[in-house]
């Protein structure tokens, strides 16, 4: 299995920080998010890291490194402009390849890691796997709707107005490589991005419709925005 940090994007929602360094990079405690990412995935098994680059590259591969440091091997693929989540798995297709992988969102931040959800998602039958959590707010992110059984994934809704679920999906994802076939069939949205959040609601209504979930047991932090 392959892992893909996304730490693109101009953090336009965390500016002024995000003037001077890019959002991935920033501080909690003394250790740049980034990091705290890719402990969790190598702690899952992981070894072969994907990280999607944009504006700022240089800083990112000079933060990171070749991946020595935590015995895993990364590879950069640079995406020249911030065209969505689904994009950045798009251009990542080489490096991929045929592999199952997890895509965490090189914001995201959680406590108690994704070993469980790497267990389950690699030796299941699943094509797609999200992690999620109640909160709040749920018109700020991406909505699952799960069945009575509280098995699969029946439904995904990205920032609704008016939010059937209060299930966000937390940023970290485990594909298998039909999440390809679903990203061509959809079309850019509003704010003119390949949400992934469309692409899989592709897969759920046209491939195998077993999708399944974990939800987080620790507590989840989306850095993106000021408040968290
Ligand atoms: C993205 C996803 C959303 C998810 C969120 C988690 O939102 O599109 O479905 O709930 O990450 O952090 P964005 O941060 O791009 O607004």
């Amino acid at each position: 299995m392959k892992g893909l940090i996304l730490a693109g994007g101009h953090g336009t929602r965390l500016r002024p920080i995000t003037y001077t360094i890019q959002k991935q990079l920033i501080p909690i405690a003394n250790k740049a998010i980034i990091y705290y990412i890719i402990e969790d995935i190598v702690s899952a098994g992981i070894k072969e890291i994907g990280i999607v680059v944009g504006p700022n590259k240089e800083q990112v591969k000079e933060k990171v490194g070749d991946g020595s440091r935590w015995g895993c091997q990364i590879t950069y693929i640079e995406q020249d402009e911030p065209k969505g989540l689904a994009h950045a798995i798009l251009i990542s297709k080489e490096f991929l390849g045929e592999d199952k992988f997890i895509m965490y969102l090189g914001d995201n931040l959680i406590k108690g890691g994704i070993n469980q959800f790497v267990d389950n998602f690699k030796n299941g039958i699943h094509s797609l796997s999200l992690m999620l959590t109640e909160v709040p707010n749920p018109e700020d992110y991406g909505i699952a709707l799960i069945d009575e059984q509280k098995k699969v994934i029946t439904k995904l809704l990205e920032k609704p107005k008016a939010p059937p679920t209060n299930l966000s999906i937390v940023g970290i994802y485990g594909f298998t490589n039909e999440i390809f076939e679903a990203i061509k069939n959809i079309k850019p949205s509003w704010r003119n991005e390949l949400e992934v959040t469309d692409a899989m609601q592709w897969m759920i209504e046209n491939q195998s419709k077993n999708a399944s979930f974990n939800i987080v047991t620790g507590w989840w932090k989306d850095t993106g925005s000021a408040q968290s």
